[in-house]
């Protein structure tokens, strides 16, 4: 049965009432929702990091699976914009005790929430909440399906140091096979108008993604010479049942990025990384501490991203940011 939504976006972007992925939007909205975060990175530069934009909603976060980064930035971006907060995780709660993920949801509902945001296990996990319950739902990532914001987060990376998206070349390096966030970047960059390609070990790399119009490099000094954005992937060791590669020491060989192999790119190149970093397997440390990163940018504009996106479910709109960061409307 699908609930009547409630919350029914009446962001000035038509997002609808929930965010459980990029793959149905379109570059307005991506690039729209990119715009939106642009006045609300200042916020967390001031002295009292606190505007009254989303004041009095209530926002649940459930995550039902690990994480600090996100977790953490959807818990300052939700503090930041004034709204009240509840946290919950698996271990505590009672779906340790069987609750499924509805009867958990509409329990929540009962106490009058606004807004849940979500991380679970299972691919359509996000999808499936938001068909059933008439809070906004957003995706905080489910199983290896996709990974909305942090995609949205390393457009807006990316934006912030190329100065555009379309045209821009943006190699995934890695484990693009068990990754949301690949997925994810993916449908972004390419709705985007990026030109986006993809290496690894042949058993990390999807059948057929050649189809969805992105390049498959098998070499990574092939990724370095091609790409300005290199965008390295966790070795993703939780999800691997069965040899994908045959050893963490022999990846690093292979497809691991030094500074050695870095220093021989043709022109500037930038590293992204979505954490958390495997060091001295899919990237060395001299890489992820140098010049070349923009890791830690990613995690600033995470908070930004995030507040625009609740922003925008919450109904406001990307020509009144600027006025409602201010005026808190
Ligand atoms: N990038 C990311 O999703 O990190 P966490 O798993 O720490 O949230």
């Amino acid at each position: 049965m699908t609930a009547k939504p409630t919350n029914a976006g009446a962001d000035g972007l038509g997002l609808g009432k929930d965010l459980t992925g990029l793959q149905g939007l379109t570059c307005e909205q991506i690039e729209g929702i990119l715009d939106t975060a642009e006045p609300f990175k200042e916020i967390s530069e001031r002295r009292i990091k606190k505007v009254p934009v989303l004041r009095g909603k209530t926002i649940v976060n459930l995550f039902l699976e690990p994480s600090t980064r996100t977790r953490i930035s959807f818990e300052f971006a939700e503090k930041r914009l004034s709204a009240d907060t509840v946290n919950i995780a698996s271990a505590g709660s009672s779906v340790e005790k069987g609750e499924s993920l509805v009867d958990t949801a509409r329990n929540l509902e009962a106490m009058r929430i606004d807004m849940v945001v979500i991380r679970h296990s299972s691919a359509g996990a996000a999808q499936f909440l938001a068909d059933r319950i008439p809070s906004n739902v957003i995706n905080a990532g489910d199983g290896q399906h996709e990974h909305p914001t942090q995609a949205l987060l390393d457009l807006l990376t990316i934006r912030d140091r190329l100065g555009s998206i379309a045209g821009r070349r943006v190699c995934i390096v890695g484990d693009v096979r068990h990754s949301r966030v690949a997925r994810s970047d993916i449908w972004g960059l390419m709705r985007c108008g990026a030109q986006v390609a993809v290496c690894g070990p042949k058993t990390l790399i999807p059948l057929g993604i050649e189809e969805l119009g992105v390049t498959v490099l098998s070499r990574v000094e092939e990724a370095i010479e091609w790409a300005e954005v290199l965008y390295i992937l966790r070795i993703q060791l939780e999800r691997m049942v069965g040899g994908f590669v045959p050893s963490l020491r022999e990846y690093n060989r292979f497809f691991g990025v030094s500074r050695a192999r870095l220093e021989r790119a043709p022109g500037d190149i930038a590293i992204l990384h979505p954490g958390p970093m495997n060091r001295g397997v899919e990237i060395d440390s001299d890489v992820a501490d140098g010049p070349w990163s923009l890791i830690l940018p990613q995690v600033t504009n995470g908070v930004a991203v995030r507040m625009a996106v609740l922003y925008l479910l919450a109904g406001g709109s990307p020509e009144r940011a600027e006025s409602a960061k201010e005026a808190g409307e």
